[in-house]
């Protein structure tokens, strides 16, 4: 297993190019096996999720070829409509299958998904529109046991607006006889990425990014003739964004999705950060000593969740005290003990954490406990003075592609390293100042 060391207290400096958005990869090279045929993606990110989702469909009977950040998948034939436990656990989204196997062969077998660090996530939601649209269940031996001989659309209303739980539905609802409505749909860009390929295989699909996702169904799909190319990831750009207020640098996120990020570019320049936009580049720099900013999270377009952790590590060197209030996942503040090890202070009490800024955090060795935990500690080892090891970096590489090599193009001193490995501390330092003094 790898490692992150990290040697904190530089300003980052220079552009960081944006990749694929994750959570909009995953739902979209799925709704391939909704067209039977050949697809080409393009713009898919190079993460862990990825590959999982590639190896799930191949197990389908769906190959594949990842060529750079473009994906070839083959959905002509599926011979089993099935996703297994050992893939399921490792990655709840493969439940994503759930809609287009059962749209497509009319029964799918998925693996119930357990909880996760960040919450019980149940599934409620998909079953109970699906069911609306005619499937039935049962549940046995850990398995959804999904079953459909003629999709007919329904009006659906969601107790929660559920992301995968509306693009489960909504996958399923192209290929149902009649329309569907989905109410209290979820609104993230994500979505409307997926709803705009699945309208370049021949759906017919409105309302996505609303609150009412209206569906008129259609006998059949056909691979789309254009390569789909996925959106940028705002999360991402948020984390990117974040590193470079927390360093006191300036730095230029490139192919950012701007719209998409309007909650976090204004709490960054409520907390002292200067934001300019040109195009699709967005540059922060810092015009003085961070303020604290309370925020709470909530689906698109308010604050998301996924960049929670993230802020937490930002106003953990903020001046004064701020509240973070979790409002999506239950338990997501695992990160919370580990930034305290490198000298936050941080107190949680139910869905609230009290930040208190400090001057200085001081590098240690922390554990990773879920994605956007491991993102949090990267960016508090990037200012934390000395060096800050992160463990079970696995995490991480389910969400950002190539972060490693990112954060050096813009000067960090960050390297990836086997558990084993001791990384003498001072020498990424030196490593730097004899790169300088060649060059
Ligand atoms: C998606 O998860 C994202 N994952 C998550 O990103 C993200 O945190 C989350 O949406 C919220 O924005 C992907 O898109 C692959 P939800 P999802 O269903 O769809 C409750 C990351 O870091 N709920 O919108 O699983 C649920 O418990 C990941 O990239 C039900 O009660 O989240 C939660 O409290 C982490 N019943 C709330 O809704 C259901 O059937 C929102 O969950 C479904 C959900």
């Amino acid at each position: 297993m790898d490692k992150l060391v990290i040697e904190g207290g530089l300003p980052l400096n220079g552009s960081v190019p944006i990749s694929g958005a994750k959570n909009a990869a995953l739902p979209i090279l799925i709704a391939t096996l909704l067209a039977p045929g050949e697809h080409v993606i393009d713009n898919v990110p190079g993460l862990v999720d990825v590959s999982s989702t590639l190896s799930l469909m191949g197990r389908i009977g769906c190959p594949s070829l990842l060529s750079g950040s473009r994906v070839r998948l083959d959905t002509t034939r599926v011979a089993f409509c099935e996703a297994p436990y050992d893939v399921v656990r490792k990655m709840r989204a493969s439940v994503l299958v759930l809609g287009p196997l059962l749209a497509r062969c009319g029964e799918a077998r998925v693996s119930l998904p357990g909880g996760c660090a960040i919450g019980m996530r149940p599934v409620d939601q998909h079953l109970k529109g699906l069911e609306a649209l005619g499937c039935t269940f049962n549940l046995e031996n850990g398995y959804i046991n999904g079953r459909v001989d003629h999709l007919v659309g329904a009006d659906i209303h969601l107790d929660v607006p559920t992301v995968t739980g509306t693009e489960n539905i909504l996958m399923a609802a192209v290929l149902a006889e009649g329309i569907t409505r989905i109410h209290n749909a979820a609104r993230e860009p994500e979505i409307v990425d997926l709803a705009r390929f699945l309208r370049s295989m021949g759906a017919r699909v409105t309302g996505e990014g609303t609150d009412v996702i209206e569906v008129d169904g259609v006998p059949a799909l056909r691979p789309s003739r254009i390569p789909h190319r996925i959106l940028p990831d705002r999360i991402e750009a948020g984390t990117y964004l974040v590193a470079g207020a927390i360093t006191g640098g300036r730095l230029t996120i490139e192919g950012a999705p701007v719209e998409e990020l309007n909650a976090v570019l204004a709490v960054l320049e409520q907390a002292g950060c200067s934001i300019s936009v040109t195009g699709d580049a967005i540059t922060v720099e810092r015009n003085g000593p961070l303020q604290s900013v309370n925020v709470s999270t909530e689906p698109h377009p308010g604050f998301p969740t996924d960049m929670q952790a993230q802020w937490m590590a930002l106003m953990a060197v903020a001046n004064g005290v701020s509240v973070v209030e979790e409002c999506i996942f239950e338990n997501r503040f695992m990160h919370v003990p580990e930034l305290n090890r490198l000298g936050a202070r941080v107190v949680t009490d139910g869905r609230c954490a009290t930040i208190t800024g400090v001057s200085d955090l001081v590098g240690a060795t922390v554990m990773a406990t879920d994605l956007r935990a491991s993102a949090s500690l990267v960016l508090a080892g990037l200012v934390a003075s000395g060096q800050t090891q992160m463990l079970r970096l696995y995490h991480l590489d389910r969400g950002y592609d190539r972060l490693v090599e990112k954060l050096q193009g813009v000067g960090a001193r960050v390297v990836r390293v086997a558990d084993d490995v001791t990384v003498e501390v001072g020498s990424l330092t030196q490593d730097e100042e004899a790169k300088r003094a060649v060059s």
